[in-house]
């Protein structure tokens, strides 16, 4: 490989498919090109004869899916002379937008829930340099505050109602698509706002009708039982989930992602808690893969169709691993076993093992 052809991110990769964007005013971390891993063990664990392929974007660079999406938002803000970008948010996408304002050399507000982001995600927002805002009250009520703002002050709103943030963000299906040589039966993602499974829909369409791909997914949207506004029909005005990334009662997205379920032929489903929890460790402890609470939603999700037959034998299905499991080191800990505790000798230690003769 050289130097010309190295890996600059989505935009150059993808600019046939997206808005222009001249090359001066590209921000890039080198966002997409993730891995799309088959599952080893799963189908037998739960018993299922579908391919089951996870699309990893914990490893983007803030390790969220946003970061596709916010190269593009912020690119298209600097090169209209935006001086601050503003989002709310459960946590990744004041990381992915603090990220990026950073490398643009511009500022960023971000307005969060008190007390209900991973750490790892505050920690993200912080260290980029953004002005964190706590807000006492949840993620809907904090995205009215932000786009009134945005409205009235010269500050670019970045969350997923950012058209720029969807365009960024479909470029996920091309990729997949891209490496299987076709589009997937299936695609299982989280849904909070509602963007992402609105630009992934959007992603594939594009393909179809550029000829790159024979058929189109059916969509699958999964949401937390506590917060599940799409399958119940109604705002939750207070929802909750262990799964804070999508602890959302009023997706911005609602239609959309309506519309995506319905062209698709696809659902929106909801799954407890416990499920969530229940797919998270199996997920990290059987595959070696790490993702979030809210992204193993994906799997709880296929677990609960697959029990009622709802896959033909041999579906290609694709689940979108939307956040890397380091952001939320605690709930980690919660579900596995505690460390074990030995004095400081070789036999203690073998003891423990069960080594000892
Ligand atoms: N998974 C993760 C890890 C997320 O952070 C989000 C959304 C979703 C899934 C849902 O995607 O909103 O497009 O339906 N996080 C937003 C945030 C709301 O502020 O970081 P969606």
């Amino acid at each position: 490989m050289t130097l010309k052809d190295k890996y600059e991110g989505i935009i150059k990769r993808y600019r046939g498919f997206l808005p222009e964007i001249d090359d001066k005013y590209i921000i890039t971390i080198n966002e997409g090109n993730t891995p799309l891993i088959k599952a080893r063990n799963l189908s037998k664990l739960i018993n299922t004869d579908i391919e089951i392929y996870f699309k990893y974007e914990g490893l983007n660079p803030t390790g969220s899916f946003k970061d596709r999406g916010m190269t593009m938002a912020v690119s298209k803000a600097v090169s209209e002379g935006t001086k601050a970008v503003i989002c709310a948010s459960t946590g990744n996408t004041s990381a992915s937008a603090s990220a990026y304002a950073a490398r643009a050399g511009i500022k960023s507000f971000v307005l969060i829930p008190e007390g209900k982001i991973a750490t790892g995600k505050l920690s993200q927002a912080l260290i980029h340099g953004a002005t964190v805002i706590q807000i006492k009250g949840n993620f809907d009520e904090a995205l009215v505050i932000t786009k009134e703002i945005a409205k009235e002050y010269d500050v670019t709103l970045v969350n997923s109602v950012n058209p720029f943030r969807l365009e960024g963000q479909k470029t996920a299906s091309f990729e997949i698509a891209d490496e299987l040589g076709f589009a997937p039966d299936y695609h299982i993602l989280p849904v909070g706002n509602a963007g992402n499974i609105t630009a992934y829909w959007k992603g594939y369409k594009e393909y179809y009708d550029a000829g790159k791909i024979k058929s189109l997914p059916k969509m699958l949207g999964f949401q937390a039982e506590g917060a599940a506004p799409i399958v119940l029909n109604r705002i939750i005005e207070k929802p909750h989930t262990v799964a804070t990334a999508i602890r959302i009662g009023n997706p911005a997205s609602w239609q959309k992602a309506v519309a995506a379920r319905d062209e698709s032929g696809g659902l929106i489903e909801s799954v407890s808690d416990e499920e969530i929890l229940k797919a998270y460790f199996m997920l990290a402890s059987n595959e070696g893969v790490f993702c979030e609470p809210a992204s193993a939603i994906t799997l709880a999700g296929l677990i609960k169709l697959s029990g009622r037959g709802f896959f033909e034998k041999g579906s290609v299905c694709v689940l979108t691993l939307t956040g890397h499991g380091l952001k939320d080191p605690e709930n980690a800990i919660k579900v596995s076993k505690e460390p074990l505790a030995a004095p400081c000798d070789k036999n203690s230690v073998l003891k423990i093992m069960g080594l000892n003769k």
